[in-house]
């Protein structure tokens, strides 16, 4: 009994039916990428010889791309200015952009937001996923209410069973924040369609969807761990 209940924790996806890639490839507003530089980038994060150096500066630069990805149908207003040789009527973005960087593996990724998109706002949520139950635990909060936004990133590289992105969107969804999207490098099949069931109304956009979690909850083929990669604590 007590074997049971040890293995339950250690492998929490252990006999959870899961729905297929296919079966998730065209769930509404759910947006993956067909890009050959992303894919290309994705694979060097993927091989587990890349080292934290390269793994973070890669994590960046896709945050980079899925930025103009995500951004591709952000509304424009007139703005007059005077070019070096007359005035004319440009465009600038509609509102204000705010990204929330899920800490801390969303951390490169905002990043690589910010270096196409250096005016958002940058609210930082720290969520952990208790890796036994796979129940995500807020521990950090720097959440502003903005109702100026055109839109509002939410951005971590992983979403597994889903837990993380669902909290991470309702509590911003308490705080007001309009105009949400969620974006991750990598999806499993089964945490988002939870998503897409909890949150139908935020358009997620994935730079890959994989085939399936393993026991403890890992995507899999997937990357390993998101953040140990990044910041060097494997
Ligand atoms: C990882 C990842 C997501 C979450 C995904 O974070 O970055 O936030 O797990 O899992 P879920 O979809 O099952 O909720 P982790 O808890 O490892 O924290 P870290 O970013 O500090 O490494």
């Amino acid at each position: 009994m007590a074997n049971e209940a040890a293995d339950a924790q250690a492998y929490p996806m252990r006999g959870v039916p899961q729905p297929t890639r296919e079966q998730t490839l065209n769930l509404p507003q759910v947006y993956i990428s067909r890009h050959p530089v992303i894919a290309h980038k994705m694979t060097l994060l993927r091989d587990k010889r890349t080292a934290p150096p390269a793994f973070y500066r890669t994590v960046r630069e896709l945050g980079a791309l899925l930025a103009y990805e995500s951004t591709a149908d952000l509304k424009l207003e007139p703005v007059r200015i005077e070019t070096p040789i007359e005035s004319m009527t440009g465009s600038e973005l509609a509102g204000g952009v705010g990204i929330v960087p899920i800490l801390r593996a969303g951390l490169g990724l905002a990043e690589g937001f910010r270096e196409v998109l250096p005016d958002a706002a940058v609210w930082h949520l720290g969520l952990r996923r208790d890796e036994r139950t796979l129940e995500p635990i807020e521990y950090y909060n720097q959440l502003a209410r903005s109702n100026n936004l055109q839109v509002c990133f939410s951005v971590d590289p992983m979403l597994a069973t889903g837990g993380s992105a669902i909290d991470a969107l309702n509590i911003l969804k308490r705080y007001g924040v309009p105009h949400l999207r969620y974006v991750a490098l990598i999806g499993a099949p089964y945490g988002l369609l939870k998503l897409r069931k909890a949150h139908p109304d935020v358009p997620i956009y994935l730079a890959a969807l994989d085939e399936r979690l393993d026991d403890r909850g890992f995507i899999c083929p997937g990357l390993g761990d998101a953040g140990d990669r990044q910041f060097g604590t494997l």
